[in-house]
């Protein structure tokens, strides 16, 4: 970890109290994605560690992940993957649903997203219950794709999402910016 990045990033992300709902603090990135600095640091840090960690595609997850991991992937000059909410991909996808605070959702990849022996880096923005991050994990897995390890941004360190992602990982690392 790198406490001069980290404390850049955390200087642009915005406290937003009660929203979508009254009792939630949201950590919004539009300051972070809008400040030409900030973001070239994050997508730079975002490329090294998928460089660093030997991944061959970088995997985002929908949708503020789309927007830290594609630039990423370009500038590690690797291909990018979207996992998407259910019915957004043509053709045959895999699919795996997940329980939110209320009700559930179901998450996607298409099938022949990887060739046989890739290893990818995920990365999102937030690790808060893990219940994302772990549903991306069991996909990519159905997808044949190894696991080089996963970045967030920032993670909730008051919510077990560390915790519910450890028998995920096939000991993979799991680091937050
Ligand atoms: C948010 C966030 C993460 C996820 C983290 O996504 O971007 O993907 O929640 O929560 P969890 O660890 O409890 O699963 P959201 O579903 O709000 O989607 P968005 O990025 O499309 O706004």
């Amino acid at each position: 970890s790198d406490p001069a990045l980290a404390e850049l990033l955390n200087s642009r992300i915005r406290d937003v109290p009660d929203y979508p709902k009254p009792g939630v603090l949201f950590k919004d990135i539009a300051p972070l994605l809008a400040d030409a600095e900030a973001f070239a640091a994050l997508t730079q840090a975002l490329a090294d560690r998928a460089k660093a960690l030997g991944a061959t595609k970088v995997v985002g997850l929908e949708a503020r992940g789309f927007v830290l991991a594609a630039p990423a992937a370009f500038a590690a000059g690797l291909g990018f993957v979207p996992i998407r909410k259910a019915g957004k991909l043509p053709g045959e996808v895999f699919g795996k649903s997940y329980d939110l605070e209320y009700g559930s959702a179901t998450l996607e990849v298409q099938c022949d997203a990887f060739s046989p022996g890739e290893r990818v880096l995920v990365v999102d923005d937030v690790l808060a219950t893990g219940g994302t991050i772990a549903a991306s994990l069991d996909l990519l897995r159905q997808a044949g794709a190894q696991l080089a390890g996963v970045v967030v941004l920032m993670e909730l360190g008051f919510l077990p999402g560390r915790e519910r992602l450890a028998g995920h990982l096939d000991g993979a690392p799991l680091e937050t910016l």
